[in-house]
């Protein structure tokens, strides 16, 4: 082979283990009112000792049998970082995916959904800090393999986000401990904790964030087997939540179970978070 057919053949190779992101960032308001505005699914997010923030975020896709409901490690997922050669995981865990721009080589063959399911995710939460929200292309809308959802606004994006910090943080001793990026050996090594998190109600270990999704029209209950909903086990007291309000206000704080003092707190060092990360 010539020089330049060799060249060829490797970039075919690199494309072919590589994913496109079927979605796009947008600004247009009529994107944006084109996902529900008054929709009430909710985020938790839940970090090593009782910490916990919640907010709302949008449907964008849902698969064929979801019940709505799904619990995992909350792990940054781009093409960039794992390819068709990456090992998968048991462990449940949700793909957070930027909608901001596809890797530089992506393939036309794979998406980045089906990438992530092949690896074990229970569902993916597009996001961008930088545009309003994301949209996927319409060709995905009704095809979904997996649940997928976007984050309604920029600062919500931001605020999610930044909670992989509070899990980095919970490490102490070794933050480049926290699980961030998707990591199968990593996943494995928390599997009985992170198992054990989402049995228990709250995050038992520190190194990774808990996430539990409830779509505002689940089929099945976001409660555990033992009896707690995701952020009722103690958030009070070490909580850094805030519920963001919507630009088109439509964001009301999330409804379980939580007295008004604990709102109150919560929504205050929810501002302070945002204006520090804003
Ligand atoms: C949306 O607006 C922001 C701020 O003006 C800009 O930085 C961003 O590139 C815009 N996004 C798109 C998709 O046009
Ligand atoms: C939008 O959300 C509301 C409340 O969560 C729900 O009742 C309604 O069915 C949703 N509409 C669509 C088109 O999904
Ligand atoms: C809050 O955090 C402090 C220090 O990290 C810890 O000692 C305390 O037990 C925590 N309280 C709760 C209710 O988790
Ligand atoms: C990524 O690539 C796909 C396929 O070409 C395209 O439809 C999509 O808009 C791209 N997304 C971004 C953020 O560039
Ligand atoms: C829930 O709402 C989403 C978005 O509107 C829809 O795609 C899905 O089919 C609904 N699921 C159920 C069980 O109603």
């Amino acid at each position: 082979m010539t020089p330049t057919l060799i060249l060829i053949a490797l970039l075919f190779q690199l494309q072919a283990i590589l994913a496109f992101t079927p979605a796009s960032p947008t600004n247009s308001t009529l994107d944006a009112v084109g996902l529900n505005a008054t929709e009430t699914t909710q985020i938790t997010l839940q970090w090593f000792s009782h910490g916990s923030y919640a907010q709302f975020i949008v449907t964008a896709a849902r698969s064929k049998d979801s019940t709505g409901i799904s619990k995992g490690a909350l792990v940054h997922f781009s093409e960039d970082k794992a390819n068709k050669d990456t090992p998968t995981t048991s462990v449940p865990w949700i793909a957070f995916i930027s909608c901001d721009a596809n890797s530089t080589l992506a393939s036309l063959d794979t998406d980045i959904f089906t990438l992530a399911k092949s690896k074990g995710a229970l569902a993916a939460i597009l996001y961008t800090p930088y545009s309003q929200t994301c949209v996927l292309n319409p060709e995905l809308g009704t095809a979904s393999n997996l649940d997928i959802y976007v984050t309604p606004t920029p600062s919500s994006a931001k605020l999610l986000d930044y909670q992989f910090q509070s899990s980095q943080i919970a490490t102490q001793n070794n933050p480049a401990d926290a699980l961030v990026d998707y990591d199968a050996a990593k996943l494995a090594k928390l599997q009985a904790d992170i198992e054990s998190s989402i049995k228990q109600g709250y995050a038992v270990s520190g190194e990774y964030l808990v996430a539990t999704i409830s779509a505002f029209n689940a089929t099945a209950d976001a409660v555990t087997e033992d009896g707690k909903g995701a952020g009722e086990a103690g958030s009070a007291s070490n909580s850094t939540a805030g519920t963001e309000s919507g630009t088109a206000g439509k964001n009301s704080a999330p409804e379980r179970g939580r007295a008004d003092v604990v709102y109150i707190v919560t929504l205050f060092v929810g501002a302070v978070l945002a204006a520090a990360v804003l």
